[in-house]
């Protein structure tokens, strides 16, 4: 049975984003189009924080570090490479709280 865990509220966002803790690991939420994507904040080349990068002009959250990417939806890095980060996926509460789940 999934296990859910209630992370934050929609004021908590800034700059469509917010960095959870999840069972210790650190999860960063992205609102895009007015959805919620949940992966990983721990890039897979050397652990770089990837919440505090940008979203590219095709929607991949870019490590600030080194410029690895990451689709928000997949977890998948661009163009095939191997690099992925573990994804999440976000429920949306009746308050607008946001609740979050480990993928198996
Ligand atoms: S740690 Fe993420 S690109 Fe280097």
């Amino acid at each position: 049975m999934a296990s859910f865990v209630r992370v934050c509220s929609k004021g908590n966002f800034v700059h469509n984003r917010y960095l959870a803790t999840v069972n210790g690991k650190q999860v960063a939420i992205f609102q895009i189009d007015g959805k919620h994507y949940g992966i990983s904040n721990v890039c897979a080349r050397i652990a770089g924080p990837i919440i505090h990068g940008d979203l590219d002009k095709h929607g991949y959250a870019v490590c600030p570090w080194h410029g690895y990417r990451y689709d928000p939806k997949t977890g998948k890095a661009p163009g095939g490479s191997p690099e992925r980060v573990e994804t999440f996926s976000i429920l949306h509460g009746a308050s607008g709280a946001q609740v979050i789940r480990k993928e198996a």
